[in-house]
């Protein structure tokens, strides 16, 4: 196991490589919206399409997505920020005044959001102090303009405008 300095140094390294920022949502066994904020998701395979997230397992959406047969993954815009600092609280009730629709597989949306992948749960793997949950996608809908919302080196970030060559 790393020293606790060597922790420290893993995790600006691992802050190296830019990400979107997405949320990921369910619904609980008694029906409630669960969700939390990730950079951990990308795409594992096109054929058949499936695509990825880590969880950690002391969140409290751990055991709703350990079990869930369904989830989403809303990819944010750069006018998501808020939402994705929300998502980013540990919490179990998050959805209080937070608009949403409810999408084909039975979880929470966001109409403004860049992308959707609905997602029917094909595995969940160890992933030492994570979990590991595939998905296979079986529906999707992705905005045609709009900028995603960056994460880089523990902070927010934004695509920079083109530059025009002269
Ligand atoms: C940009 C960003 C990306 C994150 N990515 C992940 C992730 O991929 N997996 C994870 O378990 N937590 C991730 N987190 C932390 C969770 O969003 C945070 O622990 C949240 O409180 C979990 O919600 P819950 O405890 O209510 O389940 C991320 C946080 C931020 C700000």
């Amino acid at each position: 196991m790393a020293a606790a300095g060597k922790v420290f140094d893993y995790r600006s390294a691992l802050g190296t490589f830019a990400t979107g920022v997405t949320v990921i949502t369910t619904i609980s066994g008694s029906g409630a919206p669960v969700g939390f904020t990730a950079n951990s998701f990308c795409s594992v395979s096109l054929d058949p399409p499936l695509l990825l997230f880590c969880l950690d397992r002391g969140s409290y959406s751990f055991n709703h997505f350990e079990k869930t047969d369904h989830f989403a993954v809303n990819v944010l815009t750069e006018l998501q920020e808020d939402v994705s600092a929300h998502f980013a609280r540990p919490s179990e009730d998050k959805w209080r005044h937070v608009g949403h629709e409810i999408c084909s597989v039975g979880c929470p949306v966001f109409a403004d959001a860049l992308a959707v992948f609905e997602c029917k749960t094909h595995a969940v793997h160890d992933g030492g102090d994570h979990i590991i949950v595939v998905g296979e996608v079986v529906q999707f809908s992705h905005e045609a303009a709009g900028d995603p919302l960056l994460y880089y080196r523990g902070r927010y970030a934004r695509i920079a405008a083109e530059v025009e060559a002269c």
